[in-house]
């Protein structure tokens, strides 16, 4: 069986930030295999090195999604979820944050530290869910609905956020929908997947956007069920956004079995503590880069190798060097806009 990631190295991307040349090294040396480096990896540990000089001069905090190239991720004060890392955004102390994702996350530094310059290293690291419903078509569903509590997964613009009561992610989405009136109606946009699977964990009926991200979308039942085949000790580990998490749970608890569905920090911890040597995960690819570093000695195997995220692998170091050494791309949002935002990001924040 095809080992899917070498890690054995402890992490570099620490939690409290500040990374020395040996974990850079470390890190490095224990990159994963299956995402493919962007460059000559030899030229990797000087751009780190100038990276790090950079941000230290422009006073920068480097804030990497767990998607992000594991070269980007190695070189990153925090690496972590869309939760984890507004809770950092809100509460960083440099005075720059530079956001290693897509757009929509440092759209939503921005509006939780707008005293910040927030910079996006690739202006056209979009996301497919987010492009999913405009303000516009979100306004005529709320027209339809007077009244409903509109819950936004965190994947959509600060327009839409602005529209909205509450915003959540993957990893706090069911304590958000739980903390709603049981007596209210509920508009939940865009995903559809987290949608359907919220609605039997929690429950409640809802009014589900039919939105999907492309990556999560494109990882099918069959995927899961031909691993699972072969692999049959490993836990499943599924982020809700998969297009097969309603099918994988129905199989898997007819057979008596397990399944996990978490967000990507979720990922890591669970299999952090897990007990299990084995692990098949149902999320985008550059996570396990992360969960090799996390949980070193374990075999992360991904159901579909092809769940990559072309957005979130158009940052390079190159770019990032330049973003901290050019101050581009710079990421500002209308202050009438972000006040409305704030309101439904804090209370993402404040619910675990
Ligand atoms: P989380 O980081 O919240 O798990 O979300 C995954 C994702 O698709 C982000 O774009
Ligand atoms: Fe958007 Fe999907 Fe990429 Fe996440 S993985 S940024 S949801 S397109």
């Amino acid at each position: 069986m095809t080992v899917e990631t070498s890690a054995s190295a402890s992490p570099a991307a620490a939690s409290s930030g500040g990374v020395s040349d040996g974990q850079l090294a470390r890190a490095t040396a224990a990159r994963s295999t299956v995402v493919p480096p962007a460059g000559d990896p030899s030229a990797f540990p000087a751009l780190q090195a100038e990276v790090r000089r950079l941000a230290a001069e422009h006073d920068a905090v480097i804030l990497a999604h767990s998607y992000e190239r594991p070269e980007i991720q190695d070189v990153a004060d925090y690496v972590g979820d869309s939760l984890m890392l507004s809770r950092v955004a809100a509460a960083a102390r440099q005075s720059t944050i530079v956001f290693c994702g897509v757009a929509f996350m440092a759209e939503t530094a921005k509006i939780l530290s707008p005293a910040k310059r927030v910079l996006l290293p690739d202006l056209a690291a979009g996301c497919s869910l987010a492009d999913s419903i405009t303000v516009d078509q979100l306004r005529a569903w709320k027209a339809q609905h007077p009244g409903a509590v509109v819950v936004s997964y965190v994947n959509t613009s600060a327009a839409v956020k602005a529209e909205s009561d509450y915003c959540c992610t993957s990893g706090n989405a069911r304590g958000v929908i739980e903390a709603i009136p049981a007596d209210r109606e509920i508009l939940f946009l865009p995903d559809m997947f987290l949608g359907m699977w919220l609605q039997r964990v929690t429950g409640r009926k809802m009014h589900i956007w039919l939105g999907e991200c492309h990556v999560h979308a494109g990882i099918r039942p069959a995927d899961v069920a031909e691993w699972h085949r072969a692999e049959p000790d490993a836990e499943l580990l599924i982020h809700p956004e998969c297009g097969c998490t309603s099918q994988v749970i129905d199989a898997a608890s007819a057979a008596g079995e397990q399944v996990q569905i978490l967000s990507t920090e979720g990922m890591v911890s669970y299999a952090e503590k897990s007990a299990a040597p084995a692990f098949l995960v149902a999320t985008e690819i550059g996570i396990l880069h992360r969960l090799g570093l996390k949980a070193p000695g374990k075999r992360f195997v991904p159901v579909n190798r092809e769940a990559v995220c072309q957005y979130m692998k158009l940052t390079t170091l190159e770019k990032l060097r330049d973003s901290l050494a050019l101050g581009q791309f710079e990421i500002e949002v209308a202050e009438d806009i972000a006040d409305r935002a704030r309101l439904a990001l804090e209370r993402m924040i404040a619910i675990s």
